[in-house]
């Protein structure tokens, strides 16, 4: 018994030592809502439910945010997230970055995206076959299909 006390004494300490550690800052920084995208209501929508909490400067932040060593990785998603692209600052972008941008969402939306430890959590954020139909549409100024080279 007291050395399962004695175990669980360091658990504690070093669950607290965890949570000194340094990380990202957890911000959701002012933004011009000209910057953010305008386009079809039906793609935004899916953007925003989906796609937002690393996206964008309007992360729903999550309490364990805040608590090591969980705040690590969603803290670090987020700061990656926005940096690969942020729906907050879209009409910031030139239309070769936009392009750009369209061509790996079409993609992403296929392969990668929202990221599966997000999924996990999420899971009302998976896309239906639908919606990845109709944001691939979109990306794809309505063609349906995409040359896949993302320069
Ligand atoms: C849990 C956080 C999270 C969610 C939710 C999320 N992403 Fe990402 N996304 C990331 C991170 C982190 C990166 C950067 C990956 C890298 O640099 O390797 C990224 C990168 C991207 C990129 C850049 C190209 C690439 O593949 O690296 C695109 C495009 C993208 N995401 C689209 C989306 C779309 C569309 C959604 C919603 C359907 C979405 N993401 C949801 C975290 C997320």
């Amino acid at each position: 018994m007291r050395s399962f006390l004695r175990y669980l004494a360091a658990l504690a300490v070093i669950f607290g030592a965890m949570q000194l550690i340094p990380s990202y800052e957890k911000s959701n920084p002012a933004t011009d809502p000209a910057l953010e995208i305008q386009e079809p209501k039906e793609v935004v929508e899916i953007f925003k439910r989906s796609c937002y909490d690393c996206h964008s400067n309007k992360t729903r932040w999550p309490w364990y945010a805040d608590v090591a060593p969980m705040k690590w990785v969603v803290r670090r998603d987020v700061k990656e997230g926005r940096k690969a692209l942020n729906f907050s600052l879209w009409n910031s972008y030139d239309e070769q970055k936009k392009q750009k941008l369209k061509k790996e969402i079409f993609r992403s939306v296929e392969l990668a995206m929202p990221l599966p430890q997000y999924l996990w959590l999420h899971p009302e954020a998976k896309l239906g076959p639908k919606e990845k139909k109709l944001i691939q549409k979109w990306a794809s100024d309505g063609k349906g299909y995409i040359d896949y080279e993302v320069r």
